[in-house]
Protein backbone atom coordinates (compact mmCIF):
# COMPACT_ATOMS: atom_id res chain seq x y z
CA UNK A 1 0.00 0.00 0.00
CA UNK A 2 0.93 3.63 -0.46
CA UNK A 3 1.30 5.79 1.83
CA UNK A 4 -1.54 7.99 0.90
CA UNK A 5 -3.91 4.01 1.77
CA UNK A 6 -2.31 3.67 4.43
CA UNK A 7 -3.32 7.14 6.00
CA UNK A 8 -6.67 7.54 4.57
CA UNK A 9 -7.28 4.22 6.04
CA UNK A 10 -5.98 5.11 9.04
CA UNK A 11 -7.95 8.46 9.43
CA UNK A 12 -11.32 6.15 9.09
CA UNK A 13 -10.73 4.49 11.93
CA UNK A 14 -7.89 6.63 14.20
CA UNK A 15 -5.78 3.65 13.93
CA UNK A 16 -4.07 1.45 11.30
CA UNK A 17 -6.24 -0.97 9.52
CA UNK A 18 -4.43 -3.76 8.29
CA UNK A 19 -5.49 -3.80 4.25
CA UNK A 20 -3.88 -6.25 1.41
CA UNK A 21 -5.80 -5.77 -1.51
CA UNK A 22 -5.71 -3.95 -5.04
CA UNK A 23 -6.92 -0.48 -5.05
CA UNK A 24 -8.24 1.95 -7.45
CA UNK A 25 -8.60 5.70 -7.10
CA UNK A 26 -12.61 5.46 -6.35
CA UNK A 27 -11.77 3.97 -3.07
CA UNK A 28 -9.37 6.98 -2.43
CA UNK A 29 -12.75 8.90 -3.07
CA UNK A 30 -15.01 7.34 -1.07
CA UNK A 31 -12.22 7.04 1.90
CA UNK A 32 -11.94 10.62 1.45
CA UNK A 33 -15.40 11.78 2.03
CA UNK A 34 -15.92 14.56 4.97
CA UNK A 35 -19.15 16.34 5.59
CA UNK A 36 -18.14 20.07 4.03
CA UNK A 37 -19.84 23.27 6.23
CA UNK A 38 -18.02 26.41 4.79
CA UNK A 39 -17.88 27.20 0.95
CA UNK A 40 -16.47 29.42 -2.03
CA UNK A 41 -19.29 31.65 -3.67
CA UNK A 42 -17.72 30.26 -6.83
CA UNK A 43 -20.12 28.61 -9.59
CA UNK A 44 -19.80 25.14 -10.76
CA UNK A 45 -18.56 24.96 -14.18
CA UNK A 46 -21.05 24.43 -16.77
CA UNK A 47 -22.34 21.03 -17.32
CA UNK A 48 -21.26 19.71 -13.42
CA UNK A 49 -24.79 19.84 -12.29
CA UNK A 50 -25.73 17.54 -15.28
CA UNK A 51 -22.65 15.01 -14.53
CA UNK A 52 -23.97 14.94 -10.68
CA UNK A 53 -27.11 13.94 -11.75
CA UNK A 54 -26.06 11.55 -14.68
CA UNK A 55 -23.80 9.57 -12.07
CA UNK A 56 -27.26 9.75 -9.69
CA UNK A 57 -28.93 7.95 -12.38
CA UNK A 58 -26.45 5.41 -12.91
CA UNK A 59 -27.33 4.38 -9.17
CA UNK A 60 -29.48 0.96 -8.48
CA UNK A 61 -33.11 1.17 -8.85
CA UNK A 62 -36.15 -1.06 -7.18
CA UNK A 63 -37.65 -3.01 -10.26
CA UNK A 64 -36.43 0.51 -12.27
CA UNK A 65 -39.16 2.05 -11.47
CA UNK A 66 -36.70 5.34 -10.53
CA UNK A 67 -39.46 6.63 -7.53
CA UNK A 68 -36.94 9.65 -6.83
CA UNK A 69 -36.63 13.49 -8.36
CA UNK A 70 -34.65 15.65 -7.33
CA UNK A 71 -34.97 19.95 -7.34
CA UNK A 72 -31.78 22.02 -7.62
CA UNK A 73 -31.84 25.55 -6.02
CA UNK A 74 -29.44 28.53 -6.83
CA UNK A 75 -31.97 31.01 -6.04
CA UNK A 76 -30.56 32.97 -2.95
CA UNK A 77 -33.84 33.37 -1.26
CA UNK A 78 -35.38 30.00 -2.11
CA UNK A 79 -31.86 28.54 -0.48
CA UNK A 80 -32.63 31.40 2.59
CA UNK A 81 -36.50 30.02 2.76
CA UNK A 82 -35.20 26.44 3.02
CA UNK A 83 -32.23 27.43 5.55
CA UNK A 84 -34.56 29.09 7.71
CA UNK A 85 -36.68 25.87 7.77
CA UNK A 86 -32.99 24.05 8.54
CA UNK A 87 -32.35 25.39 11.84
CA UNK A 88 -30.55 28.60 10.13
CA UNK A 89 -27.79 26.01 8.88
CA UNK A 90 -25.12 28.64 7.27
CA UNK A 91 -24.01 26.19 5.01
CA UNK A 92 -27.09 26.00 3.02
CA UNK A 93 -26.97 29.84 1.69
CA UNK A 94 -23.55 29.37 1.20
CA UNK A 95 -23.21 26.86 -1.31
CA UNK A 96 -23.52 27.68 -4.74
CA UNK A 97 -26.11 24.43 -5.03
CA UNK A 98 -28.28 23.12 -2.44
CA UNK A 99 -29.43 19.63 -4.07
CA UNK A 100 -33.10 18.70 -2.60
CA UNK A 101 -33.84 14.67 -3.01
CA UNK A 102 -37.24 13.91 -3.46
CA UNK A 103 -38.82 9.96 -2.50
CA UNK A 104 -40.96 10.35 -5.48
CA UNK A 105 -44.26 8.57 -5.94
CA UNK A 106 -45.83 11.25 -7.84
CA UNK A 107 -44.52 10.34 -11.25
CA UNK A 108 -46.02 6.40 -10.51
CA UNK A 109 -49.56 7.72 -9.84
CA UNK A 110 -49.41 9.85 -12.86
CA UNK A 111 -48.68 7.17 -15.11
CA UNK A 112 -51.12 4.94 -13.71
CA UNK A 113 -53.67 7.86 -13.84
CA UNK A 114 -53.36 8.21 -17.85
CA UNK A 115 -53.31 4.68 -18.56
CA UNK A 116 -56.47 4.70 -16.71
CA UNK A 117 -55.13 1.66 -14.40
CA UNK A 118 -55.13 1.27 -10.81
CA UNK A 119 -52.02 2.44 -8.59
CA UNK A 120 -53.28 1.16 -5.15
CA UNK A 121 -50.02 -0.20 -4.07
CA UNK A 122 -48.27 3.28 -3.98
CA UNK A 123 -50.61 3.52 -0.35
CA UNK A 124 -48.26 1.10 0.88
CA UNK A 125 -45.20 1.77 2.99
CA UNK A 126 -43.36 -0.82 0.92
CA UNK A 127 -43.48 1.85 -1.41
CA UNK A 128 -42.67 5.17 0.62
CA UNK A 129 -39.76 2.75 1.84
CA UNK A 130 -38.38 1.69 -2.12
CA UNK A 131 -38.57 5.59 -2.69
CA UNK A 132 -36.80 6.69 0.20
CA UNK A 133 -34.03 4.46 -0.55
CA UNK A 134 -33.89 4.97 -4.30
CA UNK A 135 -33.04 8.80 -3.38
CA UNK A 136 -30.71 7.81 -0.92
CA UNK A 137 -28.77 5.69 -3.74
CA UNK A 138 -28.84 8.17 -5.93
CA UNK A 139 -27.96 11.00 -3.51
CA UNK A 140 -24.42 9.28 -2.59
CA UNK A 141 -23.89 8.61 -5.79
CA UNK A 142 -24.24 12.09 -6.42
CA UNK A 143 -22.21 13.10 -3.33
CA UNK A 144 -19.43 10.63 -4.99
CA UNK A 145 -19.66 11.95 -7.82
CA UNK A 146 -18.65 16.10 -6.81
CA UNK A 147 -16.26 14.65 -4.29
CA UNK A 148 -14.41 13.34 -7.06
CA UNK A 149 -14.17 16.47 -8.55
CA UNK A 150 -13.19 17.94 -6.16
CA UNK A 151 -16.07 19.30 -5.00
CA UNK A 152 -17.28 19.45 -1.07
CA UNK A 153 -20.79 18.38 0.04
CA UNK A 154 -22.86 17.61 3.36
CA UNK A 155 -26.62 16.32 4.03
CA UNK A 156 -29.31 17.85 5.02
CA UNK A 157 -31.31 15.78 7.17
CA UNK A 158 -32.76 18.82 8.53
CA UNK A 159 -35.16 19.34 5.09
CA UNK A 160 -37.32 17.13 7.44
CA UNK A 161 -37.94 19.30 10.39
CA UNK A 162 -40.83 20.91 8.73
CA UNK A 163 -42.05 18.53 5.70
CA UNK A 164 -45.21 20.54 4.79
CA UNK A 165 -43.37 23.62 4.72
CA UNK A 166 -40.78 22.42 2.22
CA UNK A 167 -42.86 21.36 0.01
CA UNK A 168 -44.93 23.80 -0.17
CA UNK A 169 -41.23 25.94 -1.18
CA UNK A 170 -40.43 23.56 -3.32
CA UNK A 171 -44.15 23.22 -5.15
CA UNK A 172 -44.22 19.18 -4.58
CA UNK A 173 -47.23 17.72 -5.51
CA UNK A 174 -49.00 14.78 -3.31
CA UNK A 175 -46.89 11.65 -2.81
CA UNK A 176 -43.54 13.39 -3.25
CA UNK A 177 -41.77 13.80 -0.05
CA UNK A 178 -38.23 15.20 0.28
CA UNK A 179 -35.91 13.12 2.33
CA UNK A 180 -32.77 15.45 2.91
CA UNK A 181 -30.71 18.07 1.34
CA UNK A 182 -27.59 18.14 0.01
CA UNK A 183 -24.96 21.16 -0.32
CA UNK A 184 -22.77 21.63 -3.18
CA UNK A 185 -19.98 23.89 -4.06
CA UNK A 186 -16.02 24.40 -3.87
CA UNK A 187 -14.55 23.76 -0.03
CA UNK A 188 -13.52 27.09 2.18
CA UNK A 189 -10.11 26.21 3.40
CA UNK A 190 -8.92 24.94 5.50
CA UNK A 191 -9.80 21.05 4.76
CA UNK A 192 -11.95 19.64 6.94
CA UNK A 193 -10.31 15.89 9.01
CA UNK A 194 -11.42 12.82 8.29
CA UNK A 195 -13.93 11.58 10.71
CA UNK A 196 -13.68 8.43 12.18
CA UNK A 197 -16.15 5.42 11.96
CA UNK A 198 -16.69 2.97 15.09
CA UNK A 199 -14.24 -0.17 14.62
CA UNK A 200 -15.29 -3.23 11.85
CA UNK A 201 -15.77 -5.20 14.93
CA UNK A 202 -18.37 -3.30 15.15
CA UNK A 203 -20.35 -3.17 12.04
CA UNK A 204 -19.30 -6.19 10.52
CA UNK A 205 -20.61 -9.38 11.09
CA UNK A 206 -19.51 -12.79 10.07
CA UNK A 207 -22.30 -15.28 9.01
CA UNK A 208 -24.10 -14.39 12.16
CA UNK A 209 -24.67 -11.20 13.99
CA UNK A 210 -23.07 -11.02 17.53
CA UNK A 211 -24.02 -8.06 20.01
CA UNK A 212 -21.47 -9.41 22.59
CA UNK A 213 -18.45 -7.47 20.40
CA UNK A 214 -20.34 -4.12 20.64
CA UNK A 215 -19.31 -3.19 24.23
CA UNK A 216 -15.55 -3.05 23.61
CA UNK A 217 -16.00 -1.12 19.94
CA UNK A 218 -17.87 1.09 21.27
CA UNK A 219 -15.43 1.32 24.37
CA UNK A 220 -12.60 1.94 21.63
CA UNK A 221 -14.57 4.23 19.12
CA UNK A 222 -15.34 6.63 22.12
CA UNK A 223 -11.67 6.49 23.21
CA UNK A 224 -10.80 7.62 19.27
CA UNK A 225 -13.34 10.49 18.76
CA UNK A 226 -12.53 11.94 22.44
CA UNK A 227 -8.69 12.42 21.16
CA UNK A 228 -10.79 13.85 17.51
CA UNK A 229 -12.77 16.23 19.36
CA UNK A 230 -9.41 17.34 21.03
CA UNK A 231 -7.37 17.21 17.95
CA UNK A 232 -10.28 19.48 15.97
CA UNK A 233 -10.69 21.56 18.97
CA UNK A 234 -14.86 20.39 18.79
CA UNK A 235 -16.42 21.58 21.75
CA UNK A 236 -18.23 17.68 22.25
CA UNK A 237 -19.96 17.43 25.45
CA UNK A 238 -19.25 14.11 26.74
CA UNK A 239 -18.10 11.03 24.85
CA UNK A 240 -19.63 9.41 21.37
CA UNK A 241 -22.02 7.21 22.90
CA UNK A 242 -23.23 9.95 25.41
CA UNK A 243 -24.14 12.02 22.98
CA UNK A 244 -25.32 9.55 20.58
CA UNK A 245 -27.67 8.20 23.01
CA UNK A 246 -29.21 12.48 23.39
CA UNK A 247 -30.02 12.47 19.89
CA UNK A 248 -32.49 9.42 20.23
CA UNK A 249 -33.67 9.92 23.92
CA UNK A 250 -36.90 11.88 23.85
CA UNK A 251 -39.23 12.71 20.47
CA UNK A 252 -38.30 15.97 21.21
CA UNK A 253 -34.71 14.73 20.95
CA UNK A 254 -35.58 14.69 16.70
CA UNK A 255 -36.32 17.99 15.90
CA UNK A 256 -39.65 18.34 15.02
CA UNK A 257 -39.05 14.76 13.35
CA UNK A 258 -41.22 12.96 15.79
CA UNK A 259 -44.60 14.06 14.25
CA UNK A 260 -43.43 12.77 10.72
CA UNK A 261 -45.66 10.22 10.21
CA UNK A 262 -48.22 12.65 9.70
CA UNK A 263 -46.54 14.96 8.47
CA UNK A 264 -46.41 12.15 5.59
CA UNK A 265 -50.07 11.64 5.25
CA UNK A 266 -50.69 15.17 5.03
CA UNK A 267 -48.46 14.89 1.91
CA UNK A 268 -50.48 12.01 0.43
CA UNK A 269 -48.45 8.99 1.87
CA UNK A 270 -51.14 6.52 3.27
CA UNK A 271 -48.55 4.06 4.70
CA UNK A 272 -50.72 1.25 4.91
C1 LIG B 1 -29.03 11.68 5.90
C2 LIG B 1 -28.04 12.63 6.53
C3 LIG B 1 -28.47 13.83 7.06
C4 LIG B 1 -27.56 14.75 7.59
N1 LIG B 1 -28.00 15.96 8.03
C5 LIG B 1 -27.11 16.92 8.38
C6 LIG B 1 -27.56 18.25 8.67
O1 LIG B 1 -28.75 18.58 8.67
N2 LIG B 1 -26.61 19.17 8.95
C7 LIG B 1 -25.27 18.89 8.96
O2 LIG B 1 -24.45 19.79 9.20
N3 LIG B 1 -24.82 17.63 8.69
C8 LIG B 1 -25.71 16.64 8.39
N4 LIG B 1 -25.27 15.39 8.05
C9 LIG B 1 -23.82 15.08 8.05
C10 LIG B 1 -23.43 14.17 9.20
O3 LIG B 1 -23.42 14.91 10.40
C11 LIG B 1 -22.04 13.60 8.90
O4 LIG B 1 -22.11 12.81 7.74
C12 LIG B 1 -21.51 12.76 10.05
O5 LIG B 1 -21.26 13.55 11.19
C13 LIG B 1 -20.18 12.09 9.66
O6 LIG B 1 -19.23 13.06 9.30
P1 LIG B 1 -18.54 13.07 7.86
O7 LIG B 1 -19.63 13.09 6.83
O8 LIG B 1 -17.70 14.31 7.82
O9 LIG B 1 -17.72 11.83 7.77
C14 LIG B 1 -26.17 14.43 7.61
C15 LIG B 1 -25.74 13.20 7.08
C16 LIG B 1 -26.66 12.31 6.56
C17 LIG B 1 -26.16 11.01 5.97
Amino acid sequence: MTINRIELLRSRYGQSLDFDSEWHECLTTLLSHRSIRAYRPDPLPSGTLELIIASAQSAATSSNLQTWSVVAIEDVQRKAQLAALAGNQKHIQQCPLFLVWLADLARLAHIAESRGMSSAGLDYLEMFVTATIDAALAAQNATIAAESLGLGTVYIGAMRNHPEKVAAILKLPPRVFAVFGLCVGYPDSPPTAIKPRLPQSAILHRERYDLTVQDAAIAQYNEIMQNFYREQQMNVAGDWAEHSVKRIATPQSLSGRDRLREALKNLGFELR
